[in-house]
This record gives C-alpha cells, structure tokens and sequence, in this order.
C-alpha cells in the first residue's frame, strides 16, 4: 500500500507544472513545513490584519503542503469553507491527508494554475469569498497580473487580498557567510531567467492599485534565523536545490562542477552565531 502511494506521488509530481522551481515531493512539503514554522507568528499577525474570521469563505492560493491551509480551515471553523488550491496534484495530496487527519470537512481542493484565464474549476466561486490568500507564490508565477485578476474575480465586494511573499538577499547572513550568499545569487539568477522574481515582495503594490482597490496595507518583516547545525534552517536551503538542481542545468546558471561545489558548500556546518535574515512583504487590499 505504502509503495502504491510512493508511486503515486512521483506519478503525479512527473506531472506537476514545468514552469515551478522547486519540487512537488515529500521532500519538498517537510521544507515548507519547517519554513512555515519559523514564519508562522507573522504569518497568523497578516491574517488577523486581513480580518480573518469564523464563518469565512477563503481560497489558499498555492496551498502546497497544506501548513496555512490546516490553519485557516481551523480559524474559519465548520460554518466557513476553504479552499485549498494548488497546480502540483501531489502538493494537493500531501496537504489533503494532512487536513483530514487533523479532521477538518471544510476544504475543497483545486487543482489548478492561478495564471489560467477563466480556469473552469474557480467559475463558480467568482464573487463569492471573503478572502483570498497566498504565501510565497508570486515569486514563482510568470504571469504575476493574470493571477491577481483570477484572485480578482474570486473576492467579492469588500473582501480581502492578502499575500506575502519575499525579497531574497544576495547576502542575507550574518555575519556574511560565503556558500550561502553563493546560493542566494544564483537562486536570484535562476529565478530571473524563467521569468520569475524572487524579490517580488517589494513590488506587491502595483498588482493591487487602481479603482477596483482601496489603499493598501503594506509592510515589510525582517527575522532573524539561526541556522544552527546539520538539523538546522539550512536544511531547507539543501532541500530547495535538491528539488531545482536540473534546472540549474537547464538554464546554464551553473555548470555540473560548479552545481556539486555549491551542494558541498551547503553540506558544511555554518558557524554556530550567524543567522540569515529572512525578508518577507506583506500586503492587505480591500476590493471595492
Ligand atoms: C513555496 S510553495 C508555498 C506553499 C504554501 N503557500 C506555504 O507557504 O507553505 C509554492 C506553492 O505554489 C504552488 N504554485 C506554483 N505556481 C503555481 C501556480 N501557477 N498556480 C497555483 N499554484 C502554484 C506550488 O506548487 C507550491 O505548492
């Protein structure tokens, strides 16, 4: 049974949209389970900003593992509903036994790319939510406005925006700390040739200006987080190429002895004291 899921999944995360830089694996939701740990407390204070109340109807825009999701399905409680959307089916998987687990029967799941014109499966819930979220998606769209147009149409008048999403560093340890900084330019670089932004948290209010958008709410969090030992954050830096690193080779960002110095860099223990400076953006736009 257990082979049968394995299968499954890699099944599925064959099939999982080309145009995302990271994987779709079990790897991959234990990395966004330990980065939505270190972001939770600002991530909960964005949501209370946004009103997120008992009773709502929200969309989780690229819920991935399903770590937020669990959350709101939690705060909008039995007579609110979730919905959880993603582009990856195993994301959707992952996050779907999660949620069930924890036993909660107000999630839909969506399988769908936020980008799509007039995607069939969010027809019916145009103009109907109270809420739409998304944590640290944007940085991977390519067509950033024609997601917002989808959120657009899903709120209905009076209901909430609420994204965050990051501004990646070239250097962001302290103190600087050379096979993480490495990373991080190349991450930067990568991202930039297919088409995407990893420092698109700086520009999240020009999505959401003109007469369907009341002024927004926006600022700007930098946390301190300690990378510690093998166990440490750092695992999620290796996590993330490990997921990617075909894609460094695709793009020619770096060449096969370039890609295994920067796996050996990140295999190395950091120094006890530096920390790395997470940056994330936070927005809240009222539709009107
Ligand atoms: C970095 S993860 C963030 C997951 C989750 N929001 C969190 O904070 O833990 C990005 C997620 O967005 C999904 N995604 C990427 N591009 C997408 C698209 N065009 N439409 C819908 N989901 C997308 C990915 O499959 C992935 O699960």
């Amino acid at each position: 049974m257990k082979t049968l899921k394995v299968l499954m999944l890699m099944a599925m995360t064959a099939q999982a949209s080309s145009s995302y830089t990271l994987a779709s694996s079990e790897e991959e939701a234990a990395r966004l389970k330990r980065q939505n740990t270190v972001m939770l407390d600002n991530a909960k204070a964005h949501l209370k900003k946004a009103g997120l109340t008992a009773g709502q109807t929200l969309i989780d825009i690229g819920c991935g593992g399903g770590d937020m999701t669990l959350y709101l399905a939690e705060a909008v409680g039995p007579k609110g509903h979730v919905l959880a959307l993603d582009v990856s089916e195993a994301q959707l998987t992952i996050a779907r036994s999660k949620i069930q687990a924890a036993g909660f029967k107000n999630v839909t799941y969506i399988h769908c790319d936020i980008q799509d014109a007039e995607p069939a499966a969010l027809k019916e819930w145009q103009d109907k939510l109270d809420l739409a979220y998304s944590k640290l998606v944007f940085m991977h769209l390519t067509k950033v406005e024609a997601g917002v147009a989808n959120m657009t149409k899903l709120l209905k008048v009076g209901g909430i925006a609420a994204v965050q999403d990051s501004i990646w560093s070239e250097s962001p340890c302290q103190p600087p700390y050379p096979p993480l900084d490495y990373y991080c330019q190349k991450r930067i670089e990568l991202g930039c040739k297919r088409g995407q932004d990893c420092k698109i948290g700086a520009k999240l209010e020009q999505f959401f200006q003109g007469p369907q958008w009341a002024p927004q709410d926006y600022y700007v969090v930098k946390t301190p987080t300690a990378l510690g030992g093998d166990g440490g954050y750092i695992a999620n830096f290796r996590a993330a190429l490990n997921g990617s690193r075909q894609h460094y080779l695709d793009e020619a960002i770096l060449s096969a002895d370039e890609l295994a110095k920067m796996e050996q860099g990140l295999a190395a223990t950091p120094p006890k004291d530096m920390v790395v400076i997470l940056t994330q953006a936070y927005l809240v736009a009222q539709k009107i």
